[in-house]
């Protein structure tokens, strides 16, 4: 399928869709039927340092007996469990390397900011063909000032950017102060790429046993609008690639991305619920409708509908309902 070859972060790919990072990208096994199927790239489940603190206090409970006042013994077991953790990401990359033709791509989560250039030069070491930064803290902090996390992030990215030679993204979240202006200083800064957006773990109550439980992992295919929106408004003021992420369940949503200026797509959530095979039948459903279009390269309409401020503005922006639904009456 020549005419879906992309490139995302300057690496040539065969087609614009990706398996984002989760569960199905944990495994060589996994990663595989992700590339027999289309993929034409994976990004690895992100190493949480949250994971690393926990197996470090696990460990050090189980382990350390009566060393557990020797500074010097604890250091290097703070060395080794670290070490340890992401060996297995590193491993993982390595040999997936190995076994599928397709770029991987490493993915960090780190809640400090003092671990993500060590985590991302391990990953880089490894032989990932670009990063990406899972960038989430909820801004959940009342005393925080508005643009504290903004520049954290971007001192994380500036910082990553100097001990690395591969390619580096960052996925965000859509919560910020002032989104267009965070995503164009990201861009001003050299990051390679901006995933829009992340998806998290979703809070739910259960009003029989008044206890907090998990929402559903999964998105549904109404998930799109705020990732099409985004990519819209953004794609004609950054020079970085943007990659879709949240929704991407068909091949039209998918064309949507690609013609808000999206150079990637992700999808999730529809692998986990119809398995790999999905990704073929959205590859085979885009190179129909650029078929029909008389479309001989993704480039030829990528962007095509992206916001311009003289053209179409208000169909962006407009955010209130207004006229819209206004007018119908309960009968
Ligand atoms: C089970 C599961 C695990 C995930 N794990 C990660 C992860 O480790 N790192 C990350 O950046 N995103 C993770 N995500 C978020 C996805 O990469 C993606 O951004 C989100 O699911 C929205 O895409 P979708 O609508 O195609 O599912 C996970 C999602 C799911 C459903």
């Amino acid at each position: 399928m020549k005419i879906l070859e992309s490139k995302y972060l300057g690496l040539r790919l065969k087609n614009p869709i990706i398996v984002g990072s989760c569960g199905l990208t944990n495994s060589v096994e996994s990663i595989k039927k992700l590339a027999e199927n289309g993929a034409a790239a994976v990004v690895v489940k992100s190493v949480f340092e949250e994971e690393i603190i926990q197996e470090h206090q696990d460990v050090l409970k189980n382990k350390l007996g009566d060393q557990d006042n020797n500074l010097e013994f604890l250091d290097y077991f703070d060395y080794q469990i670290k070490s340890d953790v992401l060996k297995k990401t590193a491993a993982l990359i390595q040999d997936a390397k190995k076994e599928v033709d397709i770029p991987i791509i490493g993915s960090i989560n780190c809640a400090s900011s003092g671990e993500w250039v060590s985590y991302a030069k391990i990953l880089a070491d490894a032989g990932a063909d670009a990063l990406e930064l899972n960038l989430f803290k909820l801004p959940s902090d009342v005393n925080q000032k508005a643009d504290e996390q903004e520049q954290f992030y971007q001192s994380i990215v500036s910082a990553v950017k100097s001990h690395v030679s591969i390619p580096v993204s960052v996925k965000i979240a859509p919560y910020s102060s002032n989104l267009a202006a965070s995503i164009k200083k990201m861009d001003d800064i050299g990051v390679d790429g901006i995933t829009m957006f992340n998806r998290f773990y979703n809070v739910d109550f259960d009003i029989y046993t008044d206890e907090v439980i998990a929402g559903s992992p999964y998105s549904t295919n109404e998930e799109y609008y705020n990732a099409l929106r985004w990519i819209s408004i953004m794609s004609g003021k950054v020079n970085t690639d943007l990659s879709a992420s949240t929704g991407v369940h068909n091949a039209e949503t998918a064309i949507k991305m690609l013609m808000a200026g999206a150079t990637t797509v992700q999808i999730v959530s529809k692998i986990y619920m119809d398995g790999p095979e999905v990704i073929s039948s959205i590859l085979e459903g885009i190179k129909e409708w650029m078929e029909k279009r008389g479309y001989v390269s993704i480039d030829e309409f990528r962007g095509s509908v992206h916001h311009d401020p003289d053209q179409n503005s208000e169909r962006f922006e407009r955010v209130q309902f207004m006229r819209y639904f206004g007018e119908h009456m309960i009968s």
